[in-house]
């Protein structure tokens, strides 16, 4: 009967580990998605979603990844959203100098009540702009962070330059995102997550999977990156997102 058991088990995890990294979804054309996050509908449903189990996973290895670098100076969080990733910063990293940016003043203002209500509203300014004509002077920033931003931004070769030029010298910046060639087990996921799984609102603007469908390849984006004037740039592809490491 043991036997059984464990032969049963075996299977199970060959078929997942098969399901899971085997099966390539057939090429697709980037769909650029935009998220009409200005819509206070959206904004909610989006901050709900932002709490849930895996994007809280997701932001403990963002910290982790910032960790590595060891942060000094000032930081900015670009495509803050709510501010949850600022205020986990803020929370792990007291000696550093926090700045939150983004496009959509309606989730500003959810970034600047949850700094407020963790004790960061000194600690954290919030800005609004666009990674394509950043708020801040050159040689201002020690660290900048991103996540789940690029796939918006409509002119990612010209954020990356606004990104060089407001780094410090030595300086470095760590952009997360999805990757549109991840395997098919993802969009599996993905598609799950929004026909069942989230708020309404974020179901009618075709989100996390729009998300997913308007990210870069790795290819795509290592061919972007290599035609940027960079010191130094590596991309790391895990299963679903990639990081993009850049040092001034
Ligand atoms: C999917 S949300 C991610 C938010 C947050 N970084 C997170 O990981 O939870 C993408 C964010 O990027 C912002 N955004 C989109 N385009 C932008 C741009 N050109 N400049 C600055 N922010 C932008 C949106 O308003 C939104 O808050």
């Amino acid at each position: 009967m043991y036997l059984l058991y464990f032969f049963l088990i075996i299977v199970g995890v060959i078929i997942l580990v098969l399901v899971i990294f085997g099966i390539p979804r057939k090429k697709s054309k980037r769909r650029p998605n935009i998220e009409g996050l200005d819509s206070p509908e959206v904004v909610n449903a989006f901050e709900k979603v932002a709490s849930f189990l895996p994007f809280r996973f997701l932001r403990k290895k963002v910290v982790s990844e910032i960790r590595k670098l060891s942060p000094d100076g000032k930081l900015i969080d670009l495509g803050c959203g709510s501010g949850n990733l600022i205020v986990k910063i803020a929370q792990s990293f007291s000696h550093l100098d926090l700045f939150g940016m983004d496009i959509s003043s309606e989730i500003l203002n959810l970034a600047k009540m949850r700094a407020e209500k963790n004790g960061f509203s000194d600690k954290i300014e919030f800005k609004e702009g666009s990674v394509e004509n950043l708020p801040f002077p050159g040689d201002h920033a020690d660290f900048i962070v991103s996540t789940f931003s690029l796939h918006h931004w409509s002119n990612p070769e010209k954020a990356i330059q606004e990104i060089y030029r407001v780094l410090k010298k030595e300086g470095k910046a760590l952009i997360f995102d999805f990757r549109r060639d991840a395997r098919k087990f993802f969009y599996g996921l993905l598609t799950f997550a929004t026909k069942v799984v989230v708020p309404k609102p974020l179901k009618g603007v075709n989100e996390p999977l729009g998300s997913i469908k308007s990210s870069y390849t790795l290819i795509e984006l290592k061919e972007m990156l290599s035609k940027i004037d960079l010191h130094e740039v590596k991309v790391d592809p895990y299963l679903m997102f990639m990081i993009i490491t850049i040092k001034k």
